[in-house]
């Protein structure tokens, strides 16, 4: 039987679903097909059913050529664009919204936003008000303004987020923090190695080779960003730790995090074309900052911080040199790993380390917070 009839016979006979409208088709969205595709049920005996596939571009609504809860027939029309762009043809949905109309409609609802669009997470708190609930992989809702993620979290009674991938791409970051909080604890701390990038390149450099061939082999790799500032600056590494920061219940504005770039002014004003013939820039500094810790038998680590100081929070992020037995020394490749300190954990951080980027990792992420809504309803 075909994969559309048997899903067809499902929907029959299946307990109800949540439908669910999945936003972006890169690198996280083709994976978040690909795995509710490689599910026997393509989510159905899970509680989600596929219904709208939306990229900048072009968007596919179920009825149109895919059947509701298809999702290897979703994932094989975004593969095939030829065939795509007749379907949305014959599709009567305005491509320049590629939102759709989904609040228009009494069923419960799920957005899985897999884009970096800021006009998809400036949606989010409309579509929580709505009671559409939203799951996200974005950092723009959460880890910009604070009046942002404020909306957001009005939203939250109307509605759920689920945010799991936004930082540590799913990793147990977010749920245990608030888990702890509901627990009664205060979190007072917390330090993390957020950037899979800046990992791998702390992780491997010796004082040695210059910093800058590194970066070029990281960016050969794919670990980069395509112009390499955009890591090295520390701005997504921010986001993380105010996302982190919030969930902690220590409410910051972007601005009160002191963000250290590793990129001089030099390099920071070259065009992008130029950046590569201008990476050396990177090289002295850095060669200093080595020698310095290798002479304390410290090693250098791009840390993002929340820390109690006499009774007031601070965030920063930047580099540090830290002592060898410190809880985030020892991290390997490009995994993250994040030290917080609760009143229960105390003198011991409780330490969560493993891969933190990485579209399957997100795409996982994504759907475990759209199940536990699909099991809460
Ligand atoms: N990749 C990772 O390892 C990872 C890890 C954790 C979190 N994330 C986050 O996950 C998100 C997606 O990452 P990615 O690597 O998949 O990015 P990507 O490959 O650049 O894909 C982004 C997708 O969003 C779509 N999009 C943009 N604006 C849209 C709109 N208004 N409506 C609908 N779709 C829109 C794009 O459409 P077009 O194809 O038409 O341009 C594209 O399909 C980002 O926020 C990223 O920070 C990624």
């Amino acid at each position: 039987m075909k994969a559309a009839n048997l899903i067809s016979d499902r929907e029959q006979t299946s307990k109800r679903c949540i439908n669910v409208t999945l936003l972006g088709t890169g690198n996280v969205g083709k994976a978040v097909l690909q795995r509710l595709a490689q599910w026997d049920d393509n989510g159905f005996e899970h509680g989600l059913k596929i219904t709208h596939v939306a990229n900048s571009r072009v968007a596919l609504a179920s009825g149109e050529g895919v059947v509701a809860g298809d999702a290897k027939g979703f994932f094989e029309a975004y593969q095939t664009g030829d065939d795509l762009s007749q379907r949305r043809a014959s599709l009567n949905c305005d491509v320049k919204k590629p939102t759709l109309d989904i609040t228009n409609t009494n069923e419960p609802h799920i957005v899985i936003d897999a884009t970096a669009s800021e006009a998809v997470t400036a949606r989010h708190a409309t579509w929580l008000g709505d009671g559409v609930h939203v799951v996200t992989a974005c950092k723009l809702g959460q880890g910009t303004e604070l009046s942002k993620w404020k909306s957001v979290q009005s939203g939250r009674q109307f509605a759920q987020y689920g945010d799991s991938a936004t930082v540590g791409a799913g990793l147990p970051l977010l749920r245990s923090i608030r888990e702890l909080r509901q627990g009664g604890d205060r979190v007072t701390g917390i330090a993390g190695v957020l950037s899979g990038t800046l990992a791998w390149l702390f992780n491997h450099y010796d004082g040695m080779r210059p910093f800058s061939d590194l970066v070029r082999q990281a960016r050969e790799a794919g670990y980069t960003e395509p112009d390499p500032r955009d890591d090295l600056c520390g701005e997504d590494v921010k986001r993380k730790i105010l996302i982190l920061a919030r969930a902690a219940g220590v409410e910051i504005d972007a601005d009160d995090v002191e963000v250290t770039s590793l990129v001089p002014e030099e390099l920071q004003a070259v065009a992008a074309t130029d950046v590569d013939a201008n990476l050396s820039l990177l090289d002295t500094a850095l060669r200093e900052r080595f020698a310095a810790a290798y002479k304390n038998r410290e090693k250098l680590i791009f840390v993002a911080e929340l820390k109690l100081v006499d009774g007031r929070y601070r965030a920063t992020v930047g580099l540090q040199s830290l002592p060898l037995d410190h809880p985030l020394v020892g991290g390997s490749g490009t995994d993250n790993k994040v030290a917080i300190w609760s009143d229960r954990y105390n003198a011991q951080p409780l330490v969560i380390q493993g891969p933190g980027a990485g579209a399957e990792v997100t795409a996982a992420g994504l759907l475990d917070d759209a199940l536990r809504i699909a099991r809460s309803l």
